[in-house]
């Protein structure tokens, strides 16, 4: 039997998902690695998180409830590990040896931290070493599993390059062909989904609505979504309407075009914001409907709190197996293992 490409994918999550994330990258993810063509690893990226965060319960929290919210979404445990990538700390080791062979000019011109760098050096002390090497631990990561195909938003794909990169330095510094190529698989251009003020939904604007969030919140937030000043008699315009851009996205193109009819035709039948928020919000908890109820049995409940704890062992100890195989090669071919 021809064995199934290797496709692997990390999370760096921080806090609850809106549904920007959930357009924009969970459901493909979720689509991609339900076809089962696959074999599938998608790790919470906790060492990672640590280049950012140092308070120990926000870090727990955030890797518990991705990996309920992955499942919540659909994702199916019985198709894919699921693990915290530090239960396998085999990718710090691979790291490290990675590290001995990338240029420092490389690491640099990485983005993640071009963005955060300043000129001087004096500037740079607020920025860790951990930050630097990120995208050498991503590579570890990538790279220890010989993924072939690695999902990713494009803002990752200069990263999954940089594997690409230190896969072919290793092999040629230790003149093996050990580290396969790695290509990233660039989810497919997703309209940017906005948030209720209309630019991009993004936690950090607290302009988002969370999937998961309680029904007040997300009603709180949907009444607020900025609109013109027209009354519900008034012609509404499509372009610049923050409503129909969010409530478009749950619907298929007949109940687009419904939708479409009520806000041009409302000279003629009045439907004012207030009346279309509450559509939205209709739409909204229908459509998460059963994703919530699965998130509220996975967070809250004594018995879901245990699958997700044991769908993380199971990933952990399959990916350590695939881990511990390629490390053992490593070690030989550097000469750490006799
Ligand atoms: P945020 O910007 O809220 O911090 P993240 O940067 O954690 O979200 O994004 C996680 C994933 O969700 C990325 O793959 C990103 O492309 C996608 N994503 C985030 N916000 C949006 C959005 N407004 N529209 C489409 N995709 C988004
Ligand atoms: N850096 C990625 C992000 O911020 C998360 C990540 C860590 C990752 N390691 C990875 C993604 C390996 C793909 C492969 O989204």
């Amino acid at each position: 039997m021809k064995s199934k490409k290797i496709l692997l994918s990390g999370v760096q999550s921080s806090g609850q998902l809106h549904i920007g994330n959930y357009f924009g990258a969970i459901k493909q993810m979720v689509d991609l690695v339900n076809t089962n063509e696959y074999e599938s690893y998608i790790f919470l990226a906790d060492y990672h998180s640590m280049t950012s965060l140092t308070n120990k319960e926000e870090r727990l929290k955030n890797t518990f409830e991705s990996v309920a919210s992955y499942l919540a979404c659909g994702l199916d445990k019985n198709k894919v590990n699921i693990f915290k990538q530090s239960d396998t700390p085999a990718v710090t080791e691979l790291a490290w040896i990675f590290n001995t062979v990338t240029p420092v000019p490389m690491l640099f011109l990485a983005h993640a931290f071009k963005d955060k760098k300043e000129n001087e050096i004096e500037k740079m002390k607020d920025i860790n070493v951990g930050l630097f090497d990120y995208p050498v631990l991503m590579a570890a990561d990538i790279l220890l599993y010989n993924a072939d195909i690695v999902p990713v938003g494009k803002d990752q794909e200069q990263h999954v390059e940089y594997a690409r990169e230190i896969a072919g330095k290793y092999n040629r510094a230790y003149n093996t062909n050990t580290f396969r190529s790695p290509n990233s698989f660039i989810q497919k251009e997703v309209a940017t989904v906005l948030g209720i003020d209309g630019t991009k939904m993004a936690k950090s604007k607290n302009n988002h609505i969370c999937m998961f969030a309680s029904e007040e919140e997300i009603k709180k937030k949907v009444m607020s979504i900025t609109t013109d000043s027209k009354l519900p008699n008034e012609k509404k315009d499509l372009d610049e309407n923050n409503i129909y851009k969010l409530h478009k996205l749950f619907l298929n193109t007949k109940e687009d075009e419904a939708l479409k009819e009520r806000f041009l035709n409302s000279t003629r039948v009045p439907y004012g914001y207030k009346e279309a928020k509450e559509d939205l919000l209709k739409t909204l908890l229908l459509y998460f409907k059963d994703m919530r109820k699965k998130y509220e049995y996975y967070t809250n409940t004594e018995k879901g709190r245990k699958e997700v704890m044991s769908v993380m062992k199971n990933g952990a100890k399959n990916a350590n197996k695939k881990a511990d195989e390629m490390m053992k090669k490593v070690r030989k071919e550097t000469g750490l293992d006799f």
